[in-house]
């Protein structure tokens, strides 16, 4: 996180407040969000498509990074688009008064009553994944006596260079129709004609967390070239491409620290060179950045218990929380950064892994964490970098709560946003 600093008295402060007074105050396990950082981050994406593909083109939020009432409130704010992916994420936006006309909604596999729920509520377009599902929304939208806007999700068969787990656009990817294998023309051939559907463009997401240099740029020029050749085979002219997520972020000091201003640039530069070698319009161009918008404004808090030391192997620090409310560690080896919230002021020279509370092994945070050797029973351990798909993967394995959102404003205000969930919360389904 670049929004973080450290008291005199040697404590941690999250976007500028104490964030040991916080714990106490909330409890722990703790998610903080800098809400001024997401607007920023909003703003930083908004300038940037203005400025280099002009008015019509916009960001999307990729609200699988983080889906709450509140982010969704903020979003409406900053005049962002949405990508959601279930009934469920919509229906959590309409409950924060989110007008679906700019709602994207993606997912390989909608269910009918997906279709038939986000069109009763005026979802503005779908990101269609096949051939199947442009038939249910053909129905869905015929049986509604509307012409419905689609964009279809192809697969560019290309490789971001990031986690397995978290690679989209290669051929055999479960997402979308391959170019390479036809399937891309077949599926487009198939949805100009139905008479309640219509197209509108094209989307591709070849990953998340992708620093590779111009993966961007190679999937935007494959798209151009695709939606060239529709032009002169079908006389379809798209008006709109989504290029997906995926920009990096920074959850460790050797992790590089992406500009989007610059990144955007570096692809409207393709993009524009590509329109004009095809001969075709520029199109709208969208982006659906989630990491990128709410990850670096998260942190999560705990409170350490058990120090296991095992002398010529290894040594453990226990949290409160763990693989539930962040399940990445264990699903991805992914990195975090993790500080001792209440020792900022003494060196880190014990090496540890952070641990949760739950019964396997597997239940890791991070290991070869450098702590203050004096650690113990009752210090606040910080892991930076946790607002996206943290609390949006989180479960309630072990019967363990999930932790609240804590929003963090300048002026140092803070309030609840979404709360703890209670131990009559974990029953409330059980008959
Ligand atoms: N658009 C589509 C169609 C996506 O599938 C995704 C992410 C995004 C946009 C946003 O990508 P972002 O900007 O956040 O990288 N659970 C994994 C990440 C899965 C990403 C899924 N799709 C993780 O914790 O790393």
């Amino acid at each position: 996180c670049d929004n973080i600093t450290v008291s005199e008295n040697g404590r941690l402060l999250f976007a500028g407040q104490d964030t040991v007074e916080l714990a106490r105050q909330y409890g722990t396990p703790l998610y903080l969000m800098d809400e001024d950082k997401i607007r920023e981050n909003c703003r930083v994406y908004a300038a940037a498509f203005q400025k280099h593909f002009g008015d019509r083109a916009r960001p999307l939020y990729a609200s699988k990074a983080n889906s709450f009432k509140r982010i969704y409130e903020i979003m409406k704010e900053e005049q962002m688009g949405i990508d959601v992916v279930s009934s469920g994420e919509i229906y959590t936006a309409l409950q924060a008064g989110y007008d679906l006309s700019r709602a994207y909604f993606h997912s390989n596999n909608k269910t009918d009553e997906d279709i038939r729920y986000s069109m009763e509520n005026g979802i503005g377009y779908f990101v269609a994944d096949n051939v199947e599902e442009i038939r249910a929304i053909e129905a869905e939208a015929a049986r509604r006596g509307v012409r419905q806007k689609v964009l279809l999700r192809l697969t560019p068969g290309i490789d971001p260079h990031t986690y397995e787990a978290i690679a989209t656009g290669k051929v055999d990817s479960k997402f979308g129709s391959a170019i390479e294998t036809g399937q891309a023309e077949e599926i487009t051939a198939f949805t100009l004609q139905q008479p309640h559907v219509e197209l509108v463009g094209f989307h591709c997401h070849v990953g998340s967390q992708v620093f590779a240099e111009d993966v961007f740029e190679r999937a935007a020029v494959i798209m151009l070239e695709f939606v060239a050749a529709m032009k002169n085979k079908y006389g379809y002219m798209a008006q709109q491409l989504d290029l997906g997520g995926g920009y990096g972020v920074r959850y460790v000091e050797s992790d590089p620290d992406l500009d989007v201003d610059t990144k955007v640039g570096e692809v409207a530069a393709a993009i524009r060179q590509a329109c004009a070698r095809l001969e075709i319009d520029l199109p709208e161009i969208h982006m659906e950045p989630g990491r990128s918008i709410v990850g670096a404004a998260g942190m999560t808090l705990y409170t350490a218990g058990t120090v296991k030391k095992i002398p010529g192997y290894k040594n453990y620090v226990s949290v409160d929380g763990g693989m539930p409310d962040n399940p990445r560690f264990a699903l991805y080896g992914a990195s975090y950064t993790c500080l001792l919230a209440n020792k900022m002021n003494e060196p880190a020279g014990f090496e540890c892994s952070v641990v949760g509370r739950c019964c396997e092994s597997g239940d890791i945070i991070q290991e070869h964490v450098m702590l203050p050797a004096s650690v113990g029973r009752g210090d606040i351990v910080a892991v930076c970098t946790t607002g996206a798909y943290n609390y949006s993967m989180a479960s309630n394995y072990n019967r363990l709560p999930r932790p609240p959102i804590v929003m963090l404003r300048g002026g140092g205000e803070h309030y609840v946003a979404v709360r703890r969930e209670s131990l009559e919360d974990l029953c409330r389904n059980d008959r």
